[in-house]
């Protein structure tokens, strides 16, 4: 790509950024999600901070302002009225002072903060940012083990599809079995007038998302109880992988700044998550897979979130098969990287997690097989993903076989990816 190209591509990236700015936090698009999301939010500010530094430090404060009192960080918080999403407020009644969800998302916070620390050209700026930050991110990891790794394992689980942000994965399908639908209030879905609905989660598991959002409001959302209380407890590896690297970057920032508790505190979270990862390790699909800790099994399903932990420090053996894997998975589709494994007969390449392609675990895939040595294999998940854009714009996800855009339009953290594949690829040739 030219240099000229390049810049072409970032400036239509900013103002994808920018008219989705509400000025202290960014929505992930217009009508399909009108709020701010946590994972979004956090992606999103290395996008800001290509353009304001402080502005995209404020990203991430304005999350963590609506940090739960216990240390759970949530999935969304409802700033202000709209009723182009459901399921609302009104559904969730978590009773905080400004209205959030319940349940929480993947902890990038760490990772997405330190990143911004060390590129940050305000270094004073950056430096009392960060120290305001980091016990509330600590928090927040602390959270994690404590209400959901009630024994001590070492991997967390999750208690609803929409924490692990992979809302339909393959992954869940048999644990949501369990997850009955009586009793689901009448509601009417919003996501299908902004999207196509062959292109998002089925109505059967819309049911389950809401049946275990009522359960978890029925307990009044004491994080104390949920987890041993739900029928889904999923340990995901990509979701772990990324508390983890997130846990190694709040101790390297911690221990630059001079928190040394802190520090400790995360190194031994992420040692000891690094370590019970090898439970979930697959020799036969060469990669992880997720753990039912209800049935007490791992799941047989191939998907993205088994190679995620490519993005935290795994053994360099496992991060070899993974990166073979990938060159495998390359010869399947044209754009990697599926959110699922084409050779399985249950994906599917245009609904949401169930196939297509989703840049920000690109970005996250490709910057963790860069740091182990496996360069070429991220360069060409780079490839992909610029291609993606250049061919169909800054869409939510997409078809991995035809490169279709799918989902929501001008999608805020494509938008934040797409800046950032571009400032570590070598930019120049024709
Ligand atoms: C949705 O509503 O589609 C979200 O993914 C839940 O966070």
């Amino acid at each position: 790509m030219t240099a000229h190209a390049a810049n072409d591509i970032v400036a239509r990236a900013v103002e994808v950024l920018k008219e989705n700015d509400q000025g202290t936090y960014t929505i992930p698009t217009k009508g399909l999600y009108p709020f701010q999301w946590n994972w979004d939010s956090c992606l999103t500010a290395l996008g800001l901070a290509h353009y304001d530094e402080a502005r995209a430090w404020t990203e991430i404060e304005t999350l963590f302002a609506h940090q739960w009192p216990d240390g759970m960080v949530p999935h969304i918080v409802f700033h202000v009225w709209n009723d182009s999403y459901f399921p609302g407020p009104e559904v969730w009644r978590t009773g905080r002072p400004t209205a959030t969800s319940g349940i929480t998302q993947p902890a990038v916070a760490g990772f997405a903060v330190r990143r911004l620390f060390d590129r940050a050209k305000d270094r004073k700026l950056a430096a009392e940012r960060a120290r305001a930050l980091l016990p509330k991110i600590d928090a927040w990891h602390r959270w994690f083990y404590e209400n959901r790794d009630p024994k001590g394992e070492g991997l967390v689980a999750i208690i609803h599809p929409w924490e692990s942000g992979r809302d339909n994965s393959i992954d869940w399908d048999d644990a949501f079995e369990r997850v009955p639908t009586e009793g689901v209030e009448p509601y009417t879905r919003r996501d299908t007038l902004h999207a196509d609905p062959a292109h998002r989660p089925t109505k059967a598991q819309y049911d389950r998302y809401l049946w275990l959002v009522q359960h978890f409001r029925g307990l009044g959302w004491d994080n104390a109880k949920l987890h041993d209380a739900s029928p889904f407890q999923i340990v995901d590896p990509g979701f772990n992988a990324i508390l983890i690297r997130a846990a190694t970057d709040l101790a390297d920032l911690a221990e630059a700044l001079g928190e040394t508790a802190i520090a400790k505190a995360n190194r031994a979270r992420a040692q000891k998550g690094l370590a019970a990862m090898e439970r979930l390790w697959s020799d036969a699909h060469g990669q992880y897979l997720c753990l039912d800790r209800v049935a007490g099994t791992l799941v047989d399903s191939a998907s993205v979130g088994g190679i995620l932990p490519a993005f935290a420090a795994i053994p360099k053996d496992r991060a070899a098969a993974v990166a073979a894997n990938l060159e495998r998975l390359s010869g399947t589709a044209r754009y990697v990287v599926p959110s699922h494994d084409p050779g399985d007969r249950r994906f599917d390449a245009k609904r949401y997690w169930r196939g297509p392609v989703w840049l920000v675990v690109n970005y996250m895939i490709a910057d963790g097989l860069a740091a182990a040595g496996h360069g070429q294999v991220a360069q060409r998940i780079t490839q992909s993903s610029l291609d993606l854009i250049r061919e169909s714009g800054f869409a939510e996800y997409y078809d991995p076989l035809t490169g279709e855009p799918l989902g929501g339009g001008r999608f805020t953290w494509t938008a934040a990816m797409v800046i950032e594949f571009l400032r570590d690829a070598q930019v120049g040739g024709a």
